[in-house]
């Protein structure tokens, strides 16, 4: 029978005409994924089978799905101004908005470069620092220090300064300037040493980088205070101070890549408090308006800020028709306060602190290498043997079975073949954990099983 209403949507007949990230499409017409509507963690797919959202979406959906003050927002918005003329101005929302960011964002981030997209955030956060350092007497800054194993954004320089090869290749040759360095992956540490008596040596080895690249060549670092790629790589907390100590030797502006891990993500509003830590610029979008209008930013401190307001010609040569969109901004303004309002990132650190010892009791099961991350960020790392961290073999794919064995029994999470994560939206309860842990159990015993 031909499937009817937004089902039909789900066969290779209309899926012929889209192409996803990241997917063969001729995989994906034979297990076809549309989700047709959602309410607080949970949706519904176009043939009507629910889920719990474990990921927000893609850590995205703080606030949870049908938030009544973010459809009040939204709809408002669009009834008095959907869109203004950016060349020629702004609007309220906007200004509010970047008003806002200043007031709960720790130091002096103080100015907000609004686009739409966490790549337009961290391209954005790039050619600021490059402008910077040529406005303040070095113009042979330009280099970008990033790590393996990193994301930020799929766009030009953004890829650049991705850490994952096969992102790239088919894409290269990339920018030119974008070096990497080794991730803080205690767990199978780059270097082989031990934390703590490594003291940190990931960090501080980056001095020597610094050192032999020539100081006076690199722009800026980026860093995700803690990465999704990899598995939730989260670093000792003396890890981001280090690298503020190298940049402020160095005069090299610290960006943080705050996409996934601000506005409550990992048990603060942003990671910058969880590690107590200032960048020079700190990109977000995501969980900034939860999603329900795409919405991102780069947000700048007073003495990067204060070298693009002046002269004629120091002003930021940068341009998006959607950046500062009030109905994005409006969704930003209502996700923002909600977070606030209702001490989502508290409850993050709550439910994320009992996530956790609902995961360590997964370790009977023989499989569980890591678990890591902080709030409601947090990675599982599989391994056949914990004494030895020895891995599955490449074809096992454990993770992805584990993963996909949960969406069938509805539950959404993060997969790769050696880890999953979970993410789910800021507003979820214990209970509701206890669940999504019960079907991972329950996935993790039956793909055991098939071994
Ligand atoms: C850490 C990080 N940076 C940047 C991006 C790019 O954001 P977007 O997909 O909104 O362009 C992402 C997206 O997942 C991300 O996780």
């Amino acid at each position: 029978m031909t499937p009817q209403g937004d089902a039909r949507f789900a066969t290779e007949e209309y899926l012929r005409h889209i192409m996803l990230d990241y997917r063969q499409m001729t995989d994906f017409v034979k297990e076809p994924f549309l989700v047709a509507r959602a309410d607080g963690i949970r949706f519904w797919d176009v043939h009507g089978k629910e889920y719990l959202d474990g990921l927000a979406g893609i850590f995205v959906v703080n606030v949870g799905y049908n938030n009544p003050r973010m459809l009040e927002a939204v709809r408002r918005q669009l009834e008095t101004l959907p869109f203004n003329p950016p060349m020629h101005g702004t609007n309220p929302r906007a200004v509010e908005l970047a008003t806002l960011l200043a007031e709960i964002t720790p130091g002096d981030l103080n100015t907000a470069r609004l686009v739409s997209s966490g790549s337009e955030a961290t391209e954005a956060a790039f050619k600021m620092a490059r402008q910077y350092h040529r406005q303040t007497g070095n113009p042979g800054k330009y280099k970008i220090l990033s790590r393996y194993l990193s994301y930020h954004g799929a766009t030009g320089s953004a890829m650049s300064a991705g850490g994952v090869g096969y992102r790239k290749t088919l894409y290269e040759p990339a920018g030119v300037g974008f070096l990497h360095t080794y991730p803080p992956y205690c767990y199978r540490c780059p270097y082989e040493k031990t934390y703590p008596s490594c003291e940190v040596f990931c960090a501080r080895t980056i001095r020597s980088m610094i050192e032999w690249e020539d100081p006076r060549s690199i722009a800026a670092i980026i860093v995700e205070p803690i990465s999704n790629t990899g598995g939730i790589i989260t670093p000792p907390m003396e890890y981001l101070g280090i690298l503020r100590q190298l940049c402020d030797e160095h005069d090299i502006l610290l960006i943080f890549d705050e996409i996934i891990t601000g506005f409550g993500r990992t048990g603060s509003l942003f990671a910058a408090n969880t590690f107590d830590v200032v960048p020079d610029i700190l990109c977000c979008g995501k969980g900034m308006s939860s999603g329900y209008a795409p919405l991102a930013a780069a947000l700048v401190r007073d003495r990067v800020a204060a070298t693009f307001w002046g002269a004629p010609g120091t002003e930021f040569a940068h341009g998006h028709t959607y950046a500062g969109n009030p109905v994005s901004c409006a969704a930003g303004l209502a996700s923002i306060r909600e977070i606030l309002e209702r001490g989502l990132a508290e409850n993050a650190r709550r439910v994320g602190a009992h996530l956790v010892t609902r995961l360590e009791g997964l370790r009977s099961l023989g499989i569980i290498g890591d678990i890591r991350g902080k709030g409601l960020l947090i990675g599982v790392e599989f391994v056949k043997d914990p004494a030895t961290k020895q891995q599955f073999a490449p074809g096992i794919n454990l993770g992805l079975r584990i993963g996909k064995r949960a969406m069938h029994h509805g539950l959404l999470l993060r997969f790769d073949p050696h880890w999953i994560a979970f993410g789910p939206p800021l507003i979820v309860t214990e209970q509701e954990i206890d669940t999504m842990v019960d079907i991972l159990e329950r996935s993790i015993r039956e793909v055991l099983r098939e071994l």
